[in-house]
C-alpha cells in the first residue's frame, strides 16, 4: 500500500486498541472483534492498519480471560503489550487499563476500536497531523446516513468543543449529523492528565472516552476534526453489520486487483482475501473464491468454480474451471490444474499438466509431467502422511493410484490403471495392474446359450 507523509513522520506513536467489548448481539461464542472479514479477524484489520500507520508501540485492552483474543493480536503485531480491562466502565476506563503503556513517554497517542475493521492506515495518519500542529486531541468524524446512536461532534466558530453521546444529546444536539467515528488521537505528553480527569456523570454511568474533548478545551487545549467517509468507519455490532461490512470490503479489494491490470470478469463474484496478491493480466473467471494466503503471477488464467487457499500459482500458469488448491498447492510457470483437481501441499513444475478428476497430495511433480485423469496419490495411512516424487517429463496413465511413499523416475511412463506401490527408475514403463486376456467368440457364445435355456424355461 502507498505510505503517505503521515507515516513517514518522525513522531513516535503508541496506538491503543480497545477490544474488550463482549459482542452479545453477535450470539456467537467467540468475543467479536475475532469474527472474520476477509479471511483476517476485525481486530487484526485494526492493528494491520495501526502499524501501517506507523505506530511503533502497541497496546491491545481485552476482556478478563481472553486469551485468545491475545493470541490473535500477538500474532498480527508480536510486540503488542495485552492489557486486561477487568470491570467494563465505559471507553476511557478501557483506554486507562493501558497506563503502563501511556505512562512511557511518546509524541502521539491513537485510540482504535477492535470493531471498525475497515478504517485505512492513511487516515490513522491524517488524524495525528493535527497533533504536530498543537491540538491536543484529534477526533474523527463523519458524516452519518442516519446518526441515530452515535456521539455528536459540537462545535463552536469551527472549533470542536465536546462530543455528545446519543442518549445524553438535548433535541437540538441530535439534529447534528456529523457525528464520532470512535477514533481519537491525543497528544502523548498531556494524554495520561486529560484521561484522568473524565468522570462518569452521564446516563450510563460510564467512563467516555469522549469526554476527552471537554476536559482538553477546559484546560484551555486545542481540538480538531479530521474527516473519514461513513464506509470506512462503520463498526460491527451484529451479523447483519458484518455482512455489510464483508461487502464493502470486497468491493475495495476487487476495485485494488482490476487498478493493478487484473482482469474481473464478473467483480461481484469473485471473493478475495485481505491478502491476496493477483498479478497484471491475469484473468479471473466468475465465482472464484481466494482463501487466505494466496499469490497468482502474471497472465494467469483462474477459470470459473475454483477455490485457492494457501497456494502459489505462478504466471501463465492455468487453473480450473472447478479446481481446489489447497494450502501448500505451489504451481510453477505455465502449469495447468484442469477441472476436479484437487492439489494439497504439492509442487508441480513448470508447465506440468494436471488436467483432470485427480488428487494430488504431498507430491513434487516434475517439469512438463503429465499426470492423466483419475490419478490419485495415496499419501494417507491413516496415521502419517508420505510423499509422492514424479520426475521431470513423467507420464502417468490415467486412472493410476500412486501409493506413497513412491518415486516415478524422470521421462519414465506409468501404465493407466496401476497401482504403482514399488519406485519405477527413470525411463522405465511400470504396469502394475491385472493383464488382459481375450478369448474370441465369447460373448456370441454367451448370448446363444443363454437365450436357449430362456427359451427352454
Ligand atoms: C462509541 C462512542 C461514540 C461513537 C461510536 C462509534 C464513546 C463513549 N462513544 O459508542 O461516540 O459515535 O463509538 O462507533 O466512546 N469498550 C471497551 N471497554 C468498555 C467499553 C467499550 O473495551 O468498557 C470497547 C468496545 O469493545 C468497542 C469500543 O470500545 O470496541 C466502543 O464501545 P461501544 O460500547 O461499542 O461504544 P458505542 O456506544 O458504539
Ligand atoms: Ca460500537
Amino acid at each position: 500500500m502507498a505510505s503517505n507523509s503521515f507515516t513517514s513522520s518522525s513522531r513516535t506513536c503508541l496506538a491503543v486498541v480497545l477490544a474488550a467489548g463482549e459482542g452479545t448481539r453477535m450470539k456467537s461464542a467467540k468475543p467479536k472483534v475475532l469474527h472474520e472479514v476477509a479471511g483476517r479477524s476485525m481486530v487484526g484489520h485494526v492493528l494491520a492498519a495501526v502499524a501501517e500507520a506507523g505506530a511503533g508501540r502497541v497496546a491491545v485492552v481485552v476482556g478478563p480471560g481472553r486469551d485468545d483474543v491475545a493470541r490473535e493480536a500477538q500474532r498480527v503485531i508480536p510486540h503488542a503489550s495485552i492489557f486486561t480491562q477487568r470491570d467494563r466502565l465505559g471507553t476511557a476506563h478501557a483506554v486507562l487499563s493501558a497506563r503502563d503503556a501511556l505512562a512511557n513517554p511518546v509524541d502521539d497517542v491513537v485510540v482504535a476500536f477492535g470493531d471498525t475493521p475497515l478504517m485505512r492506515a492513511e487516515t490513522f495518519g491524517r488524524l495525528r497531523a493535527p497533533l504536530a500542529d498543537g491540538a491536543a486531541v484529534a477526533v474523527l468524524g463523519f458524516e452519518a446516513a442516519d446518526p441515530t446512536g452515535y456521539g455528536r461532534l459540537l462545535q463552536q466558530g469551527g472549533r470542536l468543543v465536546a462530543i455528545r453521546e446519543h442518549r445524553d444529546a438535548s433535541e437540538a444536539e441530535r439534529a447534528v449529523t456529523l457525528c464520532n467515528a470512535g477514533l481519537m488521537a491525543l497528544r502523548g505528553d498531556v494524554a495520561l492528565t486529560i484521561l484522568e480527569r473524565i468522570r462518569n456523570d452521564n446516563a450510563k454511568g460510564e467512563y467516555y472516552l469522549t469526554d476527552a474533548v471537554e476536559v482538553a478545551i477546559a484546560m484551555g487545549y486545542g481540538t480538531a476534526v479530521v474527516t473519514a467517509p461513513e464506509e470506512e468507519v462503520q463498526g460491527v455490532n451484529d451479523r447483519a453489520q458484518l455482512a455489510v461490512v464483508e461487502r464493502d470490503l470486497q468491493n475495495r479489494l476487487r476495485s485494488a486487483a482490476m487498478a493493478e491490470g487484473v482482469t474481473l470478469i464478473a467483480p461481484e463474484t469473485v471473493y478475495f482475501s485481505h491478502d491476496t496478491r493477483i498479478g497484471r493480466d491475469t484473468v479471473v473467471e466468475p465465482h472464484v473464491v481466494f482463501g487466505p494466503g494466496v499469490q497468482v503471477g502474471e497472465d494467469a488464467v483462474v477459470h470459473a468454480f475454483s477455490h485457492l487457499e494457501g497456494a502459489l500459482v505462478a504466471s501463465k500458469a492455468s487453473v480450473g474451471p472447478f479446481a481446489r488448491l489447497r494450502p501448500g498447492a505451489n504451481l510453477g510457470p505455465g502449469a495447468k490444474v484442469g477441472n476436479f483437481v484437487e492439489i494439497k501441499n504439492a509442487e508441480l513444475g513448470a508447465g506440468a499438466k494436471v488436467s483432470h478428476l485427480t488428487y494430488l497430495g504431498d507430491a513434487t511433480v516434475g517439469a512438463e509431467a503429465n499426470i492423466g485423469a483419475g490419478t490419485i496419490t495415496c499419501n494417507y495411512d491413516g496415521f502419517a502422511k508420505y510423499r509422492t516424487v514424479i520426475g521431470e517429463g513423467a507420464f502417468v496413465g490415467s486412472n493410476s493410484a500412486l501409493v506413497a511413499p513412491v518415486t516415478i523416475g524422470a521421462g519414465a511412463f506409468v501404465g493407466s490403471g496401476s497401482v504403482v506401490t514399488d519406485d519405477v527408475p527413470e525411463d522405465a514403463l511400470a504396469v502394475a495392474r491385472g493383464r488382459q486376456t481375450v478369448k474370441e467368440g465369447w460373448a456370441k457364445d454367451f448370448r446363444e446359450r443363454s437365450l436357449a435355456a430362456k427359451n427352454k424355461r
